[in-house]
């Protein structure tokens, strides 16, 4: 057994964590749409106009605040007019990237009518890559303009009336490989010309640039070509992990997997340095619009279906709690991908739905939502690993943490980062007693276990009973385990 110590400051109040740090994103990859959210409406599985009404109650339980669509690298291949008007008259196209047809049958409309049944904000990702500022335009007019056009009409025409208001555009998808293979500053060229057609039809919508995959240095170069800071609201990047086999791993390899958070805070950094430096006058947020893990099961022949351990839920939960650590900058992120792709928070077979044990990490961590972030101070034993891409050894904390006060409730989540050592973690509230506290832990007897649709629940968060006096809690976080404590102050 380890002990750590959690120190908290409820006066010292950071920013707000914003609601869409707990975001999604839903690709036509696989059986992520079709099958997973999309059965239509001729289907026997219950559904409402084509949607899985299980998938829709699960997100809405999530208070799933934004999805992002159509993808992915689909999105800088895809031709948004192919997917509205009547099924039988849409056309059959190609998904180039993920080698599939593509019935078209979930377009714009399906999206909206997901979103509005969820409770979520839709966030379009326009094409860049093989589209064009017209196309981009015209699909900006079909879904928010108020006045008479014709592309209004055939919104009308195609059951909805009123403008769909969508405040989150994304200009193009990783435009430095799938998205066009440009370089920083041609991607800057490309962004310019769409954004400032794109802003002047609708000031109102929130732009959000593509950002580096591979290193900072091509974000670096994208800033420094583009000067228009009129134009951009929030970058993007995506951050993929994987150590081991999905449901096979080491010890150490359970260990690698969360010291490449480490990684995953480089970004963070770089961006914050980056957006600080070139758009010191304007707020710039940073969204991280793919994360997750990816597992070499998951390939493109079986449409990037993995495993989802528990291993997976408590990185997850790690990965959100350094999010809200940085909950000044980070204005959205996405995990990576709703339904039966990659880190998925469900599985479907027919007309059965399972939950991962990264759904329950989800649904624990909610109470964080629109919280304001607490500082806190961890002290606890550490271990070293070589986070992926950093080039030198870092230590990584036994348990990661954060904590949030909204009213009288401070809300912390914690993850054990060590797949074989139960941690003892007192917490300490430095300026403030607590009247009552409660706690879920998420645990299993194995890191690789999973839910499945014979065993949906051997994955499931508890509750548990917390020791507490005065200013003081103390509960023990088991090895590979995810854990809740909620505490009312007096
Ligand atoms: O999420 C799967 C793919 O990963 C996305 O299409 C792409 O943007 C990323 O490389």
């Amino acid at each position: 057994m380890s002990q750590a110590q959690i120190s908290v400051w409820t006066a010292l109040r950071g920013a707000s964590i914003s609601p869409n740090l707990y975001g999604h994103f839903a690709e036509h990859l696989g059986r992520c749409i079709y099958e997973g959210i999309w059965v239509g409406p001729k289907s026997r599985i219950a559904n409402q106009r084509g949607l899985r009404l299980d998938v829709i109650a699960a997100l809405s339980e999530l208070h799933a605040p934004v999805i992002r669509w159509p993808g992915g690298c689909f999105a800088d291949a895809y031709h948004w007019r192919d997917g509205i008007g009547r099924p039988e008259d849409r056309p059959k196209t190609v998904n180039l990237w993920w080698r599939q047809s593509e019935p078209n049958d979930f377009g714009t409309d399906e999206f909206m009518h997901f979103c509005r049944s969820v409770g979520a904000e839709p966030y379009i990702c326009l094409n860049v890559g093989s589209g064009s500022p017209r196309e981009a335009l015209e699909w900006l007019e079909y879904c928010n303009y108020g006045g008479e056009s014709t592309l209004t009409a055939l919104r009308k025409k195609n059951g909805q009336s009123e403008p769909y208001g969508v405040k989150f555009w994304g200009v193009g998808n990783e435009n430095w490989g799938c998205g066009g293979r440009y370089s920083g500053a041609d991607y800057a060229k490309q962004y310019i010309r769409f954004a400032t057609y794109l802003r002047a039809f609708d000031p109102s919508i929130q732009l959000i640039a593509c950002g580096h995959g591979p290193g900072p240095a091509w974000s670096h170069d994208f800033c420094d070509a583009m000067s228009h800071a009129d134009l951009i609201d929030h970058i993007s990047v995506h951050r993929y992990f994987a150590r081991g086999k999905g449901a096979e791993f080491s010890d150490s390899e359970y260990r690698s997997l969360f010291g490449d958070l480490h990684t995953m805070e480089r970004d963070i950094q770089a961006i914050d340095h980056l957006l600080g430096y070139f758009y010191p006058d304007k707020h710039v947020g940073l969204v991280i619009d793919e994360w997750g893990v990816w597992h070499p099961e998951a390939h493109t022949e079986n449409g990037l279906e993995q495993p989802n351990t528990l291993r997976d839920a408590v990185f997850a939960g790690a990965c959100l709690n350094l999010f809200n650590r940085y909950a000044r900058r980070i204005t959205m992120a996405n995990i990576a991908q709703t339904i039966n792709v990659l880190q998925c928070l469900a599985h479907t077979s027919g007309a059965k739905m399972v939950l991962t044990p990264t759904y329950h990490v989800f649904e624990m961590m909610r109470p964080h939502m629109g919280a304001k972030l607490l500082m806190d101070e961890t002290s606890c034993d550490v271990y070293e690993t070589h986070p992926a891409g950093l080039g030198r050894k870092m230590e990584t904390g036994f348990i990661s943490s954060s904590v949030s006060l909204n009213g009288k409730r401070v809300f912390l989540t914690l993850a054990n980062q060590t797949p074989d050592i139960d941690v003892e973690t007192k917490i300490v509230l430095k300026d403030a007693s607590i009247a009552t506290v409660a706690g879920r832990l998420l645990h299993a007897s194995k890191p690789s276990d999973v839910n499945s649709f014979t065993e949906p629940k051997k994955v499931y968060p508890r509750r548990i009973k917390p020791e507490a006096k005065k200013n003081e809690v103390v509960l023990v976080l088991p090895a590979h385990a995810f854990a809740s404590i909620s505490i009312t102050i007096g």
